[in-house]
């Protein structure tokens, strides 16, 4: 079963990076010179994806003008013979994959703003990435790319699970697991109540019919349409979900830790400030 479409929500208010997001979305925040949504879409580029729909909000216009023509940009790099600028500057609107957008009016959780995708999937299969969950891996047979090929071959659901540590196991869904099967779901449990140290890092694959499950309704708790609230019914439906382990590092860059520990590993990474970044990070105490 293919899988070519790609939904990746954009119209969460990033309230934990204000006031950085007051004006400028958080998926257009910098790691070192890339916004996140740019290493995001080249993820999902490399795993061979076609379409990638964004969930947008008014104030997110600058992610879809990154992904266009700058002509008045171009003659002027192309004037100064900056080539190797030019080059990269014209790749980011002329990618392997399309993008269109999709407006989610209000934000009123994740399940919603997927559900907002409904008449753009129409029929086929989709995979969900979170664009705020960073994944180190700059590859094309990425973690992405292996979820993808899973799902392909079993034409079953599929999501991508990593390890964490107990602090941080109320900031995330996690998962109840059995052999290479979800079971359950919880969402942000407190330490006591969570049933393994696998939480969901925001690449999802699932079946058509899945959309379906997305209620109407705002989780009494969060006072948000969940995501996870809809998989939980999907599985009580007798609909199977796989997993996958992460292999590499993530980032999430939705947090002001994770951000942080994004740019530093970037920019040591990164060939033209690495070694004088690396002799900086030595001398601080
Ligand atoms: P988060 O809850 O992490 O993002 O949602 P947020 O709401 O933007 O951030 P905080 O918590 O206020 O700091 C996960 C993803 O779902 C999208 C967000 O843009 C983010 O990529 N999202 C969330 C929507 O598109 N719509 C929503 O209504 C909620």
């Amino acid at each position: 079963m293919k899988v070519n479409k790609v939904i990746v929500p954009i119209a969460g208010l990033g309230t934990r990076m204000l006031p950085a997001t007051k004006a400028i979305p958080k998926e257009m925040l910098p790691v070192v010179t890339k916004p996140i949504i740019q290493l995001i879409v080249e993820e999902v580029e490399n795993a061979g994806f076609k379409e990638i729909i964004f969930i947008t909000h008014s104030s997110k216009s600058s992610v879809e003008n990154h992904f266009d023509n700058s002509f008045e940009l171009e003659a002027t790099l192309e004037k100064r013979v900056k080539r190797s600028l030019l080059k990269e500057i014209k790749s980011l609107s002329n990618l392997k994959v399309s993008i269109q957008s999709i407006r989610q009016g209000h934000a009123k959780g994740l399940g919603h703003a997927i559900s907002c995708a409904k008449t753009i999937i129409k029929k086929e299969s989709f995979a969900i990435v979170l664009p705020d969950m960073l994944i180190a891996d700059k590859s094309k047979n990425n973690n992405l790319s292996k979820l993808k090929k899973e799902f392909e071959e079993s034409g079953l659901s599929q999501i991508l699970l990593g390890k964490i540590g107990n602090k941080e196991l109320s900031n995330y869904g996690i998962a109840k697991v059995s052999k290479n099967k979800i079971l359950r779901i919880f969402e942000k449990p407190k330490i006591s109540k969570a049933p393994s140290n696998l939480f969901i890092v925001g690449r999802y694959i699932f079946t058509n019919n899945f959309i379906n499950y997305i209620s109407k309704e705002k989780n009494k708790v969060s006072n948000e349409i969940e995501l996870t609230d809809a998989i939980q019914r999907f599985i009580n439906d007798s609909n199977e979900i796989l997993f996958s382990y992460l292999k590499g590092k993530f980032y999430d860059c939705g947090s002001k830790l994770g951000y942080l520990k994004a740019i530093v590993d970037y920019a040591i990474e990164d060939k033209t400030v690495s070694k004088e970044f690396k002799s900086y990070l030595k001398k601080i105490k």
